[in-house]
């Protein structure tokens, strides 16, 4: 019989990407998210992609009454939970929102697996917890850092969360993953990141720029010690990432894991700068990103990048997909969204 996952903020950046990767890999996959930062399109693009008839419950994980008729209305082993606010700057502003939705979220996704007994999920952690590591890349034993702001905080609690659930109930098994820079879009330019407002992060802020939505990208610093003064971090293809997850679910379904609890860093091990990202963008894509140097953005850690030895090794996953390709599709899908030729 077919194995169905549980995908909680499956309309999503990555939530899409991953259903996309889980229908492919043959597990059956229902999807559930409040659309607070998705659209119902993403939904259907991945009907699309897969040609699967995918259950879409629009069910927000803290109202627990409402999450609960989904795990009463469909038969599912394991959880994918990615449903959780990620603004880093939000979160600053308004840290109870912060806390109510990634902490009540995974707490309520936790009580009810317990509760109908389900065993297996999958945490969406951040290479945010380690801060600025001491020493690079970053492995899983690098210690975290006192989070900077309250997202990162949530991350933090979350696996630690995890870790304390799995260690008091013994049906439950869990893998966080840490995700460094997702970007990138899938290859049939049918999904993508669709950031609402003026975008946070590089990438996005990247391809609205060359489609001239955005006047010029300011680019935070370049006074850092780094081998062009701009920050360096660890760029993975989000096909990529939505691949760990198949291979983490299939980890705890067959039971070869280590332990019931496990972290695995997912990333490509290689450090990138920004002004580097940016030139690569422009090269591989033929187009113009105007940009100018500003000050450092507050918050921001110098260098990070993964050592991903361990998900190598043990979840057999590496990246596979070149920066060119996954700055190709980051622009395909800018393209297609805003029906540039
Ligand atoms: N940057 C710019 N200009 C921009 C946006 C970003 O120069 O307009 C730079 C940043 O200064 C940084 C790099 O591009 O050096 C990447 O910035 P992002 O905002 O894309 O990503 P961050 O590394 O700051 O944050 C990401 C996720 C967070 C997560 C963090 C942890 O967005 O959710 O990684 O590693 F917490």
């Amino acid at each position: 019989m077919k194995e169905t996952v549980l995908v909680t903020g499956g309309a999503g950046f990555i939530g899409s990407h991953t259903a996309v990767e889980l229908v492919e890999a043959g597990f059956d996959v229902v999807i559930v998210d409040n659309l607070s930062n998705a659209e119902m399109a993403a939904v259907e693009s991945v009907r699309k992609i897969t040609g699967a008839d995918i259950p879409f419950e629009k069910v927000d994980c803290c109202d627990r009454a409402a999450f609960e008729e989904v795990f009463k209305k469909y038969k599912f082993n394991s959880v994918i939970h990615f449903a959780a606010s990620k603004a880093v700057g939000e979160s600053v502003a308004e840290p109870l929102k912060y806390y109510g939705n990634n902490l009540g979220s995974f707490v309520n996704v936790l009580s009810l697996m317990k509760q109908y007994g389900v065993e297996n999920v999958v945490f969406s952690s951040s290479a945010t917890v380690y801060g600025q590591p001491d020493t690079l890349p970053a492995t899983e034993q690098t210690p975290r850092k006192p989070a900077t702001s309250p997202y990162g905080n949530t991350k933090q609690i979350c696996e630690d969360i995890l870790r304390d659930s799995v260690a008091a109930y013994e049906g439950i098994k869990g893998i966080a993953l840490r995700y460094f820079n997702p970007i990138g879009a899938h290859p049939s330019a049918l999904i993508g990141e669709l950031p609402k407002g003026v975008p946070n992060n590089l990438v996005p802020f990247i391809t609205q720029t060359a489609a001239g939505i955005r006047k010029e990208l300011s680019v935070f610093g370049d006074d850092y010690n780094t081998p062009d003064g701009s920050c360096l971090r660890d760029y993975i293809d989000v096909v990529d990432l939505a691949k760990a997850h198949v291979v983490a679910v299939t980890r705890m379904v067959k039971n070869s894991g280590k332990s019931r609890f496990e972290i695995f860093n997912i990333g490509t091990g290689k450090p990138t700068s920004v002004l580097e990202l940016v030139n690569a963008f422009e090269r591989v894509n033929g187009v113009k990103v105007p940009h100018k140097i500003v000050g450092r953005r507050p918050g921001d850690v110098e260098a990070v990048w993964a050592d991903t030895t361990l998900a190598n090794n043990e979840l057999g996953w590496k990246a596979v997909r070149s920066l060119d390709e996954t700055l190709a599709s980051a622009w395909a899908w800018e393209k297609h969204i805003r029906n540039i030729q």
